[in-house]
């Protein structure tokens, strides 16, 4: 294993539309640091599988009604009783691929103060229209072209230079060939010393 005691793990998130190919180039990339012997785990968000998370999937899945603001303080609520086993992991050289964090919709929020800082945004860009083509939107509340313009709008308002920009609608094996280069940089980085830093400060 390349890792060590004292080197860290990334904290590395994909981010972009539903149907963007975020899904298959996060396991993609887990495989990837995996098969260099580098130790890595798969995070997403939300999280269904704790009570918060289960209250946003009944939301998500029109199982329950919560204005706006209830749903997006849930989200963030859904990151922050995840963050210390996030530090613990990092901290003891695990990166984690997390497929989506705090930039989706409103992820502007003050709830988001003091979450940890990514080391890397990988951004599949897409088209709404043409995320629309791809097969199966699965029929959750917000997997409508309108919302999902409104999404698009929102993550170029969000997004900064830091952002590693991705073409989504190049072949998979291209897309994902460009992510192996930019995430084994980033986990090189950590590795070396860079430190951990907390969201907007
Ligand atoms: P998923 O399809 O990746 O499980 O995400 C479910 C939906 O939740 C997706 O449409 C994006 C949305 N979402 C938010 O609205 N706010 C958030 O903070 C996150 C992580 C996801």
């Amino acid at each position: 294993s390349e890792s060590n005691s004292e080197s860290r793990g990334a904290l590395i998130v994909l981010e972009g539309l539903d149907r963007s190919g975020k899904t298959s180039q996060s396991s993609n990339l887990l495989k990837y640091l995996e098969g260099l012997g580098h130790s890595a785990e798969l995070w997403r968000f939300p999280d269904r599988s704790t009570d918060v998370g289960q209250m946003i999937s009944s939301y998500l899945t029109n199982k329950s009604q919560l204005d706006d603001h209830t749903v997006h303080i849930l989200f963030s609520a859904n990151r922050w009783e995840k963050r210390s086993l996030m530090e613990t992991k990092l901290k003891s050289g695990t990166t984690l691929i997390v497929d989506r964090y705090s930039f989706f919709w409103g992820g502007f929020l003050a709830p988001e103060d003091g979450l940890l800082a990514p080391d890397l945004v990988l951004y599949l860009d897409i088209q709404p229209e043409k995320a629309a083509e791809r097969a199966g939107y699965g029929g959750e509340r917000y997997e409508q072209l309108e919302f999902q313009r409104k999404v698009a709008r929102c993550y170029e308002v969000l997004r900064d230079a830091s952002w590693k920009i991705i073409d989504a609608c190049q072949p998979m094996e291209d897309i994902e060939k460009q992510l192996q280069e930019i995430v084994l940089d980033c986990v090189t980085i950590c590795q070396k010393g860079k430190p951990l830093s907390n969201l907007w400060s």
